[in-house]
């Protein structure tokens, strides 16, 4: 079907770089916002691997969804630096008031939140992304804008 001819595709354009697990599933994500099942299987053919050995892959990196990402996209640091500044309360508080957890979309579609290890933002801790801007040293002012970004 469609999805299996894009993914068919994408596999064809990368199958002669050298490493082309890591450049076909971002390809993947990138036309289809996340990893669609399918798509293990179909790679893990075509690189001769076994769907397992794929899947451990997309499983490591933090940069792949297993689910269509929601039209925001809040990435928290969860590395040291911002550990250590509040950085876990600050998340719960987030997740709190979301009603969601790691990797989950709220029910309207709005935000999905997602964690990220070290925004380069160390010496500004705590650090966030949203849809690809950097936000540094949150504080309740900083917060109540990207809540309120983020609903809209
Ligand atoms: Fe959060 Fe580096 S630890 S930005």
């Amino acid at each position: 079907d469609d999805e299996v001819s894009r993914i068919s595709e994408i596999i064809d354009h990368c199958r002669s770089m050298e490493g082309p697990m890591l450049p076909i599933l971002h390809k993947v994500q990138e036309e289809f916002g996340f990893i669609p099942e399918s798509a293990k299987q179909i790679i893990a053919n075509a690189l001769n691997l076994s769907r397992a050995e794929v899947h451990g892959v997309v499983s490591f990196y933090h940069d792949f969804r297993a689910q269509p990402a929601g039209r925001h996209v809040l990435k928290l640091c969860r590395a040291e630096a911002c550990q250590s500044m509040g950085g876990e309360p600050l998340a719960d508080r987030i997740k709190a008031e979301l009603g969601i957890d790691w990797h989950e979309t709220t029910s309207d579609g709005a935000v999905t939140l997602e964690p990220v290890y070290c925004l380069g933002l160390c010496a500004q801790a705590p650090a966030a992304m949203l849809d690809g801007d950097l936000h540094a040293r949150i504080d309740e002012h900083c917060l109540a804008d990207i809540l309120a970004e983020v609903r809209t």
